[in-house]
């Protein structure tokens, strides 16, 4: 057993979709989370600035003794999670593997959509996980750089229209592809889930690579016997580098629960 919190860190609002799969999961477990929204967006970036944001995020959970810590973003998944294993001996879990797994077991067509932001499919991380799964399938990938702004400034309703002029625009070329299953590559986009999921079709299966690796993190906790005892109720902190009332009012609309917002100063 052990004690100790989960850190867990994005650029902003978007590893709340892993957060929220943790807390209804595993809601004895302490976790501390990190928004870095003064930083965002993270998908423009080059990969030297992601991993030197990375790294000091990590840094910043581990000042707080965390036990692992779950990189609930995309981006810093397929850019900078082996540097931040080479620098700190602690577990990382990523969202890249656990998403490319579930997508191959779940197609049945054989045609696998991936979004993501710039970065994370210039890194090409999504198609190799995907292709390593040995399975015989096509794999159709697409940026979608306006939709972590859109999140970020409280636009995620799928009758917004602003949404879905975004969403069509972005995913037009996918839906000709015709993905029987997509995985949502950046933690941001299941909070665009119920638009996506009607302009796709409910059809089409959508994986959010944030709930997959929270999965992943409860496997790896319960097999090496560090899960928080089960007769307590976990506490949260949550943290951002940037305005700790917007991060509130975006946080408690998404985990349907109110959040009092620390100030993170690195
Ligand atoms: N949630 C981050 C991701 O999964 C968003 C990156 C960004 O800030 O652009 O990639």
């Amino acid at each position: 057993m052990d004690r100790r919190a989960i850190g867990i860190f994005d650029s902003g609002l978007g590893g709340l979709t892993a957060a929220k799969v943790l807390e209804e999961t595993m809601p004895c477990e302490n976790i501390i989370y990190l928004g870095d929204t003064a930083n965002m967006p993270y998908g423009p970036r080059s990969r030297e600035d992601i991993t030197r944001l990375a790294l000091q995020n990590a840094e910043f959970l581990l000042e707080m003794d965390v036990k692992a810590i779950l990189v609930a973003c995309g981006t810093v998944s397929s850019n900078a999670l082996d540097k931040l294993r080479e620098s700190f001996n602690v577990p990382f879990f990523g969202v890249v593997d656990s998403a490319a797994l579930a997508a191959a077991e779940a197609t049945e067509t054989g045609r696998i959509g991936v979004i993501a932001t710039e970065a994370s499919i210039r890194s090409g991380a999504y198609r190799r996980a995907i292709e390593a799964c040995g399975k015989n399938v096509k794999v159709f990938e697409t940026a979608c750089p306006s939709f972590v702004p859109l999140v970020e400034s409280g636009h995620f309703a799928a009758e917004d229209t602003k949404v879905r002029a975004a969403v069509e625009a972005e995913l037009s070329a996918l839906k000709r592809f015709g993905a029987d299953t997509v995985i949502l590559g950046c933690t941001h986009f299941p909070l665009l889930g119920e638009a996506i999921a009607e302009y796709l079709g409910e059809e089409v299966q959508l994986i959010s690579c944030g709930g997959e690796a929270a999965l992943a993190l409860r496997e790896y906790l319960h097999n090496e016997n560090k899960l928080c005892p089960d007769s307590e109720m976990g506490g949260r902190r949550w943290f951002t580098s940037g305005d700790t009332a917007v991060f509130s009012a975006g946080a408690g609309v998404f985990l349907g629960h109110s959040v009092e917002t620390e100030k993170a100063e690195f």
